[in-house]
């Protein structure tokens, strides 16, 4: 769905369908510079990453084998707990990888944070971050984020696999959800 037809719901819309797409193939481009001769491997946190990853790999002209990695530090509420659980673990062993995470939002950023360590041990070749949202505002940890599609500012946003209470992940664009709908 797109934003109009739920405009109810939500305040700005932040980044649009085509906003999206536009960007993913500019970073797409030079990922596949950057890693060119590399063994790339991609992983996904679901679940809000999924659409980004559904995405951002067929935008990608290289081999780009894709694993996820669940972890949890929100239930239903729009604020960080910074514990952070693993629900789903990698299926493969990331030795000599070079491990591009590819997410939807860095927020705090207590996840990436958190899994940068965990990866870390796991002898990748290399490890990086392509985040497609990033809020300035809100670190409370600095991330090394080296691809970031577009920084907003630090209100809870919805669609392109963003979700409150799994809802509004199918929404086509990125948009402010409206107060209403959490209070
Ligand atoms: P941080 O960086 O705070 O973010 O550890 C962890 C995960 O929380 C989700 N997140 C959001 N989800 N609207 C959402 O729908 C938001 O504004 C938002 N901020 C964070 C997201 O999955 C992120 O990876
Ligand atoms: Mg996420």
């Amino acid at each position: 769905m797109r934003a109009a037809e739920i405009s109810d719901d939500l305040t700005d819309i932040l980044v649009t369908e085509e906003q999206i797409r536009e960007k993913l193939s500019e970073v797409a481009a030079q990922v596949a510079v950057d890693y060119d001769g590399k063994d790339l491997l991609l992983v996904g946190v679901l679940k809000g990453a999924v659409m980004v990853m559904a995405d951002f790999a067929r935008a990608l002209p290289m081999h780009a084998p894709m694993d996820w990695m669940a972890v949890s530090s929100y239930g239903t509420s729009t604020k960080s707990s910074g514990v952070v659980q693993i629900r789903k673990d990698l299926d493969t062993d990331l030795h000599d990888k070079h491990v591009l995470i590819v997410e939807d939002i860095i927020d705090s950023g207590l996840t990436l944070h958190w899994l940068l360590e965990n990866f870390a041990s796991r002898g990748a070749a290399s490890i990086e971050i392509f985040s497609l949202l990033r809020k300035p505002d809100a670190a409370k940890v600095e991330v090394p984020c080296k691809y970031v599609g577009f920084d907003i500012p630090n209100d809870f946003v919805v669609g392109y696999g963003l979700d409150y209470a799994e809802r509004y992940r199918n929404l086509r664009d990125v948009a402010v959800l409206a107060p209403h709908v959490y209070a």
